[in-house]
């Protein structure tokens, strides 16, 4: 296993691919650009920014922003375009987690291993930081060096998605509902409303972002977006079921406040068996969307297959029967 928590070999029939060497290359890269963006500010030795840096660093496993360039890379989209719209994604997870693990959300210390945000820097500068990252992104995908390499009508139409897509919309509003469900039995039509929003609206619009940026046709475009929904989806119910196992990746935090099992999940509601084989499902699904593209949407592929397989490998139960893709 990297330190990125996602590699493995994907077994194609026919390609070779190292997902491992594909991952750490682009973590490595969005992590120089993130870097770049907060040095840019002379007072960033302040406290805040200080909340902002520890919020980006050391960083998960970059997943949203890899999503967004290995989407642009299927259509031969230029890096330097695609890299301020990873790190914008980058830092709106960032901002999202640092609010998830707030005492009035869910109360948790630790995040990466590490002691939250609040824990280091108190609530007031976790709040704060965490609006910080939320507002730079936008500020870091509309800026000059952006308008030299995208067309202007097309970043303030992606500025209008991304923001719709982490807004009362979508994981804002997600984070409401799953805030609320806490407190009473929900039925699994609820927790993939929740699911589908929290999360999945996000990881949809970095996949979105990457293809539009590099010039994806209307109905190419669309599959990634059905791409990104099964991803999304099939993303936290394998978060959650690693959660209730007590078994999460290198450096991920199952370090909650409270039972995993009071949650509004996948596996709480319908049982770890039946929450894997509706991973497995949308494993299968993400496959399908990928195939008209070929060899160059491998890396998608291989993320898909990892994702799943980390919920999918335990406990004995391995509804694992993969199609052919
Ligand atoms: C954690 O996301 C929160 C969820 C949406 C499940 P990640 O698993 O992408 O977190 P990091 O950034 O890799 O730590
Ligand atoms: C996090 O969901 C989703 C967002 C931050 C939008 P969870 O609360 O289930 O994720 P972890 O377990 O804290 O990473
Ligand atoms: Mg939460
Ligand atoms: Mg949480």
């Amino acid at each position: 296993m990297s330190e990125t928590g996602l590699a493995v070999k994907t077994n194609h029939p026919t390609i070779d691919f190292d997902l491992e060497s594909y991952l750490h290359a682009r973590s490595a890269a969005v992590d120089r650009a993130l870097d770049g963006y907060l040095k840019r500010y002379a007072e960033r030795s302040g406290t805040i920014w200080q909340a902002m840096h520890y919020g980006l660093f050391p960083g998960g496993k970059r997943i949203r922003p890899i999503l967004l360039l290995a989407a642009g890379e299927i259509f031969g989209g230029a890096r330097k375009a695609l890299l301020p719209f990873a790190c914008a994604v980058e830092m709106i997870h960032g901002y999202s987690l640092i609010h998830d693990d707030l005492p009035a959300l869910d109360n948790d210390d630790l995040r990466r291993g590490a002691p939250t945000n609040h824990k280091v820097y108190g609530e007031g500068i976790a709040l704060l930081a965490g609006d910080g990252l939320l507002t730079e992104a936008f500020h870091v995908m509309s800026g000059p060096e952006v308008l030299k390499l995208v067309p202007a009508q097309l970043v303030l139409q992606l500025v209008h998605e991304l923001s719709h897509a982490v807004g009362v919309a979508g994981l804002v509003g997600g984070q409401a509902f799953d805030l609320e469900a806490e407190r009473r039995e929900v039925d699994i039509g609820v927790v993939e409303y929740i699911h589908v929003r929290k999360t999945g609206a996000l990881i949809r619009a970095s996949l979105r972002l990457g293809a539009q940026v590099a010039g994806a046709k209307p109905a190419e475009l669309r599959r990634i977006s059905r791409f990104g929904e099964c991803l999304g989806l099939a993303f936290q119910i394998a978060d959650d079921i690693l959660d209730i196992l007590g078994e999460t990746a290198p450096g991920e935090s199952a370090e909650s406040g409270h039972s995993e099992w009071n949650k509004a999940t996948f596996p709480s509601v319908i049982g770890i068996a039946a929450a894997q084989q509706r991973l497995a499902a949308l494993r299968d699904q993400c496959l399908r969307e990928l195939q008209p593209f070929g060899a160059s949407a491998e890396p998608l592929r291989a993320i898909s297959r990892q994702v799943a397989a980390r919920a999918l490998t335990m406990n004995g139960q391995l509804p694992n029967k993969e199609m052919q893709s």
